[in-house]
């Protein structure tokens, strides 16, 4: 999968995608990520990639120009431009696999108080990461980047995410590790049976059990 990231800070990038999971990925060639700075499209003779808004207000809005040109430039039939911004559709796991079966990921981070409406008509989606306002796209592309990412095929095995939190509709179940015991806390008993069917009963009955106390809502229940 190829990603391009349109961003003003290309270096908020640095560390997250050089490490761990993302970077061994970006090695093995499963995935490509590129930082495009839209500040190089700008034809302002400063350029200037934002303006102040029509009918006055608070602060400066990103322009058409240069994220139109941009786009224009990185775009093939296979793209699907994404357009981060708090007032997109929440972003859930279910996108998450489904973003995975692209090729081609564009992803404009807005910035400073929003963008000029008209960048709407180049884009496909308009995804939140969730209900609250973060200075700009930046964090919220990382986050959508490496969800997607561990996804992909050969990326971690498909036996890690499969059962993870959301899966199903439901939270992960509690995992253990050694000592059998810890400061006077236990692992549960039935862990350590060695019975599949017991174990595999135990692990849903505590995701459903956990899920109805945190996250009524993913069973219908609220
Ligand atoms: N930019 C600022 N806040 C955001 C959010 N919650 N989701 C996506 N992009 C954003």
């Amino acid at each position: 999968m190829k990603i391009d990231i349109l961003s003003l800070f290309p270096r908020m990038f640095q560390g997250v995608f050089d490490e761990s999971i993302i970077k061994r990925a970006i090695d093995e060639e499963k995935i490509s990520i590129n930082i495009v700075n839209f500040r190089d499209y700008s034809k302002d003779p400063h350029n200037k990639v934002d303006d102040t808004p029509y009918g006055g207000g608070a602060g400066m809005v990103l322009t058409c120009q240069p994220i139109f040109d941009c786009v224009n430039d990185l775009k093939t039939p296979d793209s699907k431009v994404i357009l981060l911004t708090p007032s997109g559709i929440p972003y859930k796991q279910e996108k998450v696999y489904e973003l995975s079966k692209e090729k081609h990921l564009i992803i404009i981070c807005g910035h400073y108080e929003g963008f000029d409406e008209r960048i709407r008509t180049i884009v496909d989606e308009e995804i939140s990461i969730g209900d609250y306002v973060l200075t700009g796209g930046e964090i919220a592309s990382m986050i959508l980047v490496d969800s997607v990412a561990r996804v992909l095929p050969g990326v971690i095995t498909e036996e890690s995410h499969k059962e993870d939190s959301f899966n199903n509709n439901l939270l992960d179940y509690p995992t253990y590790t050694k000592p059998r015991e810890y400061n006077g806390l236990e692992v549960p008993e039935v862990l350590l049976s060695g019975d599949h069917k017991k174990i595999e009963e135990y692990r849903r009955n505590e995701a459903i059990k956990k899920t109805k106390e945190i996250r009524p809502d993913l069973l219908g229940d609220d």
